[in-house]
């Protein structure tokens, strides 16, 4: 198998690249690539850690050495969050790295898994999915955004306030990934037995998820967003995508086209398998609470998905 990360040598991507080199299987190999040219150095750096995951670097305006063969590309190019952004304000210069790299992928390795960190992820994964359906290679099973952050986040959170324990905390996380399309499912929070929640700390809780990246946008000062927890996020998900396609079926959440009860793309729970996504689950029962919170994410999320599908079509 191989796993190339795009965005390589930012904040997320350095991170990712480490990660990935400790936590993939054996024999996989990482392709590491980004504009800026410390990139190939990056690559040397990790490659002197003993595992069995062989690395290569490249920079420069062309990825297609780091994309031959993929089976797996994850997106991180583009630009982080400032204080006072939302991630809508990325549109204007990530819309364009994305669609640029997603051309280059639909050339060289148009059967990869691809995994879009890459924000405002409500729309750069409609950006990605036109742009496949264009070169006439898009298969909904293998495009991805990934949402696994937002997981995470949830069961942190929720494990804190309960007194849980982390390790066996799950917590599903739907819809989009930005703000209200945010929708942690806390009535079926479980740590094996379900979690209870008073109303007001559903409120408070359901905030705090949606709010976590401004968090750390915040606490960072003008640093950057979240790179550190994400990359934990992505690799997770990245290990996840690969099992799959070894034939070993997990389950995880992401930002998928899937059958369009609610919008055309929504994160939801996804079995995995050797061709990507090999079965959409279903969401299961949800409280009045979040059965509201959908209908009031949706008109968003719609929106967002337009502005993504209008980019690359007009
Ligand atoms: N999905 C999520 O949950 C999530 C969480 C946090 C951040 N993000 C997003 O991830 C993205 C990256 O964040 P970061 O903190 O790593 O930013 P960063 O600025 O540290 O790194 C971005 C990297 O992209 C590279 N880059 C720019 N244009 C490129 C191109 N055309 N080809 C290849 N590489 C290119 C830059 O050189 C830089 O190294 C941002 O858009 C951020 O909003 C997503």
């Amino acid at each position: 198998m191989k796993v190339t990360v795009l965005g390589a040598a930012g904040g997320i991507g350095q991170a990712l690249a480490l990660l990935l080199k400790l936590q993939l299987p054996a024999g996989t190999d990482l392709a590491l690539y980004d504009i800026a040219p410390v990139t190939p150095g990056v690559a040397v750096d990790i490659s002197h850690i003993p595992t069995a995951v062989k690395v290569i670097g490249v920079s420069g305006d062309d990825p297609s050495e780091a994309l031959k063969e993929a089976d797996l590309v994850l997106i991180s190019a583009g630009v982080a969050r400032k204080p006072g952004m939302d991630r809508s304000d990325l549109f204007n210069i990530n819309a364009g790295i994305v669609r640029n790299l997603v051309e280059k992928i639909a050339r060289v390795c148009p059967t990869a898994c691809i995994g879009i960190i890459t924000n405002p992820v409500n729309t750069t994964v409609a950006i990605a999915a036109e742009v496949l359906k264009k070169a006439g290679v898009y298969d909904k099973r293998k495009l991805f955004g990934v949402t696994a952050l937002d997981v995470l986040r949830s069961e942190t959170f929720v494990a804190e306030l309960k007194g849980k324990d982390v390790d066996k905390v799950k917590v599903p996380v739907i819809g989009g990934h930005s703000g209200v399309t945010i929708l942690p499912l806390l009535s079926q929070a479980t740590e094996e037995d379900k979690i209870n929640f008073s109303q007001e700390e559903i409120e408070k809780l359901t905030q705090r998820i949606q709010n976590a990246g401004t968090e750390v946008v915040e606490a960072k000062a003008g640093g950057g967003s979240a790179t550190l927890s994400m990359a934990q996020a992505a690799a997770r998900f990245a290990r996840s995508v690969l099992k799959g396609l070894n034939g070993e079926e997990t389950i995880e959440f992401a930002y998928v086209e899937g059958d369009g009860k609610y919008a055309r793309f929504f994160a939801q729970p996804v079995k995995l398998g050797i061709e990507g996504i090999k079965k959409l689950l279903d969401i299961g029962e949800l409280s009045d609470y979040e059965k509201n919170a959908i209908e009031a994410m949706l008109p968003t999320l719609r929106e967002d998905i337009e502005l993504g599908e209008k980019f690359v079509n007009s």
